[in-house]
């Protein structure tokens, strides 16, 4: 069996040799801050990784074998990215094959950018191998003992990697202006089942010895593992599920629209290039929603709603294969090329998957919750190419790359029209496919195929404004739902006590429906009222996180206490920021509030991931 797996693994290496050679055009200029690599003389070609898996340590050790490509004769000098990790030695390879020890420096760790590890090989190696591990700090892993899992019997162990954290557990060019293929021997305690953003296969032996292959050429920050008590059920030909059993069944049935919304998604932009789609579903502790590694979405377990409700986190995660992880983003100053466009199609999918009444009330409940945004936000941050000024890509996180993007490409496909627009996009795609661009790229090539070979629709002017502006141009698309103004009116009238809440239809309301009503109710709402649409709808006690979330956030800002044990557990269970973040700020705006929050934070905070405790630690710290 094994060698079969050794044998499968051979061929993928040979495959990936030749997905290699259509390497995109080798950049001469560095144009992404986030990186030491010297990535304008050397590129890596292809990663082998061969890593034990070590939860009692939280380490994984062992090597990193990258294939090089040299593109200048005058240096013989890798620079590589890493963070908190251990070298223990570095190889290179000759023509002959002989490998040999070579000398290196791991400068002083930079608090945003780590240790820059400087490789003197002596001559133009074709291989490199560092021996290294990976440390219990690692920002780009969560190591969960049993009792933080849903089955409470084994660990867990999952990789985050976007931003920069790939270089916390890969020593790499950990760049999106570099692409690898490559291929993965983990090993780890054989109840456990690892899988990777690569070729999973369902049925493989249960043995604590996997081989991964990854023959598309993908950035290091989509390179993605998770290991645990891990099980599979198949959603369709293409799709499934891996996750801990307890939720398995459930996770299918939510997201059973998956091959559906792939069949829409090649209609509009190409075909599908990965091969398989499967979903991983991970711990509640997961702080994004999801994260688009490429075959392998990962996901919070928090959309499982029981309505679908919340799938168009799934298609915007299976948006991301054609932006994003198709056409990637040079520098995270460019993440808006990704967001955007991937907010863009994800609403296209939902409308094709779920009607357009769906995905208007998407569009717009996204539009108001940017708004709301922007006014807190430095206005500098609220441009589209953004200028992170040295900071922490993930400090600068907010929905403007998201919306604001997307409300752009719904403005140029209202001014041009859906059929010139869609074309517009899939020759984008199929034209950059494996490749990366930045902004200065994107706007050539848009004026080149669209605002200028259909002229006098969209002016320069126009498409500056948005790119390079702060806030919304006057001009921005208005998404508008019947169904919210209708909501929009009862609100008044209950208000005005002209209906009663019996009245409202409230039975046929939507998941979308609820969550406009609910963030559109006034802040200064009195108690009174707040309890009776608590004794009505039980809404401190929803199941649904987002309705929970919103109801959660007015209660706060309102005053209406009750909501505090319920609020507390939910704080406890839940670790994805989008959900917990904007509570803790809230509480945080008054002392009392702020000194609950600290007690519950105090229990909440070894649940989560660093990433949401660096966020909520600078949010309740002591001075603020
Ligand atoms: N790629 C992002 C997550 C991300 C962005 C991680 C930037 C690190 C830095 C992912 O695709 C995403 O956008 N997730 C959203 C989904 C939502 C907009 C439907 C999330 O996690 O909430
Ligand atoms: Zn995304």
């Amino acid at each position: 069996m094994k060698i079969f797996k050794q044998f499968i693994l051979l061929a993928a290496l040979t495959m990936s040799q030749l997905v290699t050679a259509a390497m995109p055009a080798n950049k001469s200029v560095l144009n992404d801050a986030y990186t030491y690599a010297n990535y304008n003389q050397v590129i890596t070609t292809h990663l082998y990784l061969d890593l034990a898996v070590d939860f009692e340590q939280k380490t994984l050790s062992g090597f990193a074998e990258l294939s090089l490509k040299w593109l200048v004769d005058d240096t013989n000098t890798v620079i590589l990215d890493t963070r908190d990790l251990i070298i223990h030695k570095v190889m290179t390879q000759n023509s002959q094959g002989e490998w040999q020890k070579v000398s290196f420096d791991l400068a002083k760790r930079d608090h945003v950018l780590g240790a820059k590890l400087t490789i003197k090989a002596k001559y133009q190696a074709e291989k490199l191998r560092v021996y290294y591990n990976s440390t219990e700090k690692a920002s780009g892993l969560q190591w969960l003992s049993a009792e933080q899992t849903a089955g409470k019997e084994q660990p867990f162990l999952f990789s985050q990697n976007q931003a920069i954290h790939a270089r916390s557990w890969i020593p790499i060019q950990d760049t999106p202006s570099v692409r690898v293929t490559y291929t993965a021997r983990i090993t780890t305690d054989k109840d456990l089942l690892a899988v990777m953003s690569a070729n999973n296969e369902p049925d493989t032996e249960r043995d604590g010895d996997y081989f991964f292959s990854m023959p598309q050429a993908i950035p290091a920050y989509l390179i993605a593992i998770g290991v645990g008590d891990l099980h599979f059920k198949a959603m369709s030909h293409q799709t499934g599920i891996y996750a801990e059993t307890n939720i398995l069944d459930a996770a299918v049935a939510e997201f059973d629209d998956t091959q559906a919304m792939i069949n829409k998604a090649e209609k509009m932009y190409g075909k599908y290039r990965w091969g398989r789609y499967d979903l991983l579903i991970l711990p509640p502790s997961f702080p994004f929603g999801g994260m688009e590694n490429p075959r392998l979405s990962f996901i919070t377990p928090t959309v499982i709603a029981g309505d679908k409700s919340l799938v168009n986190l799934i298609a915007h995660e299976l948006a991301h294969s054609w932006s994003g992880n198709l056409v990637t983003n040079e520098s995270w100053r460019d993440l808006w090329l990704n967001e955007g466009f991937t907010s863009y199609v994800e609403n296209r999918i939902m409308e094709a998957v779920f009607g357009e009444n769906r995905a208007i009330m998407e569009q717009a409940l996204d539009a108001q919750g940017l708004n709301n945004e922007i006014v807190e936000l430095a206005p500098s941050d609220t441009k589209l190419y953004i200028d992170l000024k040295g900071r922490d890509p993930d400090d600068a996180f907010s929905g403007v790359p998201y919306t604001k993007g997307q409300l752009f490409l719904i403005y140029l496909e209202k001014k041009f029209g859906r059929d010139r627009f869609d074309t517009f996009v899939l020759e984008y795609f199929d034209s950059h496919a494996f490749q990366s661009l930045g902004t200065t790229d994107f706007v050539k090539y848009l004026k080149e195929n669209l605002t200028h070979k259909y002229p006098n629709i969209v002016s320069d002017e126009e498409v500056n404004e948005w790119i390079y502006e702060q806030g919304l141009p006057a001009f921005v698309p208005k998404p508008t739902s019947t169904a919210f103004s209708t909501i929009d009116f009862q609100i008044s009238q209950w208000l005005a006590d002209t209906i009663t809440l019996e009245q409202l239809p409230t039975a046929s309301w939507t998941l979308h429906e609820w969550l406009h009503f609910i963030n559109n109710l006034p802040i200064n709402v009195n108690n009174e009222r707040m309890s009776v649409l608590d004794n009505t709808f039980d809404l401190t006690h929803s199941n649904n996180a987002e309705i929970a979330h919103a109801w959660y956030l007015l209660s706060v800002r309102s005053g209406y206490d009750v909501v505090f044990p319920a609020m507390s557990e939910y704080l406890i269970a839940i670790g994805r920021r989008k959900l917990i973040v904007p509570l803790y700020k809230e509480l945080a705006q008054t002392e009392q509030g702020k000194a609950w929050a600290l007690k519950v934070y105090q229990q909440a905070r070894p649940g989560y991931h660093g990433l949401a405790q660096g966020t909520i630690d600078g949010i309740l710290k002591k001075d603020n």
